[in-house]
């Protein structure tokens, strides 16, 4: 039942892992076009997995068959990879992860392929957002929940979306999902006070209509039951031994977008 807390030598092999997620994330992005196939992408963040010195955790992961996840329009997460063609106008979300010397990474990111249309392209942006609102509730001294009560309030106050129920953020480490459960939504000022070396995967998943999912016959996809498009994103982010946070899988350890909060990230993994 413990939240597996890592030193700082951790951190940094934990930071290698997620800048070579976040590397890959950003080369599937600049190939993502109407026309290329969604199993395209996933060859395309394999190589580039492979040759960053780390290994894919996605694949094999319960016997998951791909390198990334990417979701289409009423899917949410864990679309697998295919034939499927990337087309005009599609909302397109690649969730990826990686592991370096036993140390894990893991983010997603969604974008709207062009012409892009501002309804759903604002659903996206309440979904980035909610998860920077995430990370800063997530602060040293604050309660687990005080993330998913931050994410779900921000969510509620941009519009009526549907914050999906049965999936929700993870703690990571020595494996892609470790303890604690992440919920995106719920009371704050519940569960275990986070702590120095405590890493956590914060991902909302939101949709334009309602948050009921189901899962398609190829046991992984997860799909809207109303067929609304939908967004997911995340970050690995850890609290650093000076207590301050810092985004593993962000470029910039989240130091700009946090500053917004007026959050201030260590300077201890740059
Ligand atoms: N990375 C996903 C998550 O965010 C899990 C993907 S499941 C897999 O927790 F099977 F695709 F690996
Ligand atoms: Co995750």
């Amino acid at each position: 039942m413990a939240i597996q807390i890592k030193t700082l030598d951790q951190l940094q092999t934990m930071r290698k892992a997620g800048l070579l997620v976040r590397n890959t994330l950003e080369l599937v992005r600049a190939n993502i076009k109407a026309g290329i196939t969604t199993s395209a992408l996933d060859a395309i963040a394999d190589a580039n997995i492979k040759r960053g010195g780390g290994t894919s955790n996605f694949k094999g992961y319960h016997g998951y068959p791909a390198t990334i996840c990417v979701s289409v329009n009423d899917e949410i997460v864990h679309g697998i990879p295919g034939e499927r063609m990337i087309m005009p106008g599609d909302i397109v979300s690649v969730d990826c992860g990686a592991v370096i010397d036993g140390w894990h990474g893991d983010a997603a990111f969604s974008m709207i392929v062009d012409p892009v249309d501002e309804k759903r392209q604002m659903m996206l942006d309440v979904c980035e957002e909610s998860m920077w609102v995430g990370i800063a509730a997530g602060k040293v001294g604050a309660k687990l929940s005080d993330i998913g009560h931050a994410i779900e309030k921000y969510t509620n106050e941009q519009g009526k979306y549907g914050i999906l129920r049965e999936y929700g953020g993870h703690g990571i480490g020595t494996a892609m999902h470790m303890e604690p459960h992440i919920f995106n939504y719920g009371k704050p000022g519940h569960g275990p006070t986070i702590e120095v070396g405590m890493v956590f995967a914060i991902e909302p998943m939101i949709t334009m209509g309602s948050e009921k999912t189901k899962v398609l016959a190829d046991n992984w996809t997860v799909v809207t039951v109303d067929k609304s498009h939908g967004s997911h994103f995340e970050n690995t982010y850890c609290i650093a031994p000076d207590g301050k946070p810092f985004v593993l899988t962000a470029l910039d350890g989240g130091k700009s977008e946090l500053a917004r909060f007026g959050v201030e990230v260590s300077t201890l993994l740059s």
